[in-house]
C-alpha cells in the first residue's frame, strides 16, 4: 500500500511528494514516506507518527526507503524517501525542472507516478496529502499555489482511484499556521511536526488495519 502526500517547494513552485508505501498483504506492512525536505530532513513528524502508532499498539510496520532516520530525540523506524527539493515533474522527466508548474501539470506527473507504483504493486494503498500552507519570504506567490494545488487534489484523486488500489486524501492543511508552526514559513517546527503527525495518524491507521 502506498501512502503519499504532496509538497510544494518554495522559491519556484515545485511539487514534492511525501508519502508512505505500505504493503497490506505482507507482514510487516511496508510504508514509504516519499517527499521533499519537509518529509525527510529532518521530517521529525515521521518520528512522532511512528511513536503514535506504537502507542496505539500498531507495531506491524516497517518504514522503507534509501534515506536514514535523522536524529529526532529518540530512536524510531525512520527510513524514508524524503529528498529536499524534489519535484514530481522532475521525477517523471528524470530531471529537475524549473518550478512554476501549475496544478494540472503537477498532478499529471503524480498520475504517472501512481501508474508506476501500481506496476510495482497493484494493490498498494495511496494516501495523498493536501499539503501544509507555506509562506516563504522569497516566494510570495507560493502560498496561493499551494491553495490551487490542494483544491485540485480531490478531483484528481477521484479520477485515479480504484478498488484494488484506493487513494485517500489526507488533509494536512486545516489548522496549520505558517507563523506558529514553521520557523521559516516552510519547514515545520516542533508544533508543526505534531500537527503533521496528527493529520497522518488516523488515515494511516485505517490504511494499515483496513
Ligand atoms: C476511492 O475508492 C474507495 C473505495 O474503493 C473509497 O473508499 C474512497 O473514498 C475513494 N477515494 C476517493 C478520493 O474518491
Amino acid at each position: 500500500m502506498l501512502i503519499r502526500s504532496l509538497r510544494l517547494t518554495w522559491g519556484v513552485l515545485g511539487l514534492l511528494l511525501s508519502g508512505c508505501v505500505v504493503s497490506a498483504q505482507s507482514t510487516p506492512v511496508r510504508i514509504m514516506s516519499l517527499g521533499d525536505s519537509i518529509t525527510g530532513s529532518p521530517g521529525c513528524w515521521r518520528a512522532l507518527l511512528w511513536r503514535k502508532l506504537q502507542t496505539a499498539g500498531i507495531t506491524n510496520t516497517k518504514f522503507v526507503g534509501s534515506l536514514p532516520s535523522p536524529g529526532c530525540g529518540f530512536t524510531y523506524d525512520g527510513a524514508n524517501e524524503g529528498h529536499g527539493g524534489i519535484q514530481a515533474t522532475g521525477i517523471v522527466q528524470r530531471r529537475e525542472l524549473p518550478g512554476n508548474k501549475g496544478p494540472t501539470e503537477i498532478l499529471a506527473a503524480f498520475g504517472t507516478m501512481v501508474d508506476w507504483m501500481r506496476e510495482s504493486k497493484k494493490d498498494m494503498k495511496i494516501l495523498v496529502a493536501q499539503i501544509i500552507p507555506i509562506n516563504p519570504a522569497n516566494c510570495r506567490q507560493c502560498g496561493d499555489r499551494v491553495v490551487a494545488l490542494n483544491k485540485a487534489i480531490p478531483a484528481w484523486t477521484a479520477s485515479k482511484n480504484s478498488t484494488d488500489s484506493p487513494i485517500t486524501v489526507v488533509d494536512c492543511w486545516t489548522g496549520f499556521d505558517t507563523a506558529r508552526d514553521t520557523g521559516d514559513g516552510v519547514h515545520p517546527n516542533n508544533a508543526g511536526n505534531e500537527k503533521i503527525a496528527n493529520c497522518w495518524f488516523e488515515p494511516l491507521r485505517r490504511a494499515i488495519q483496513g
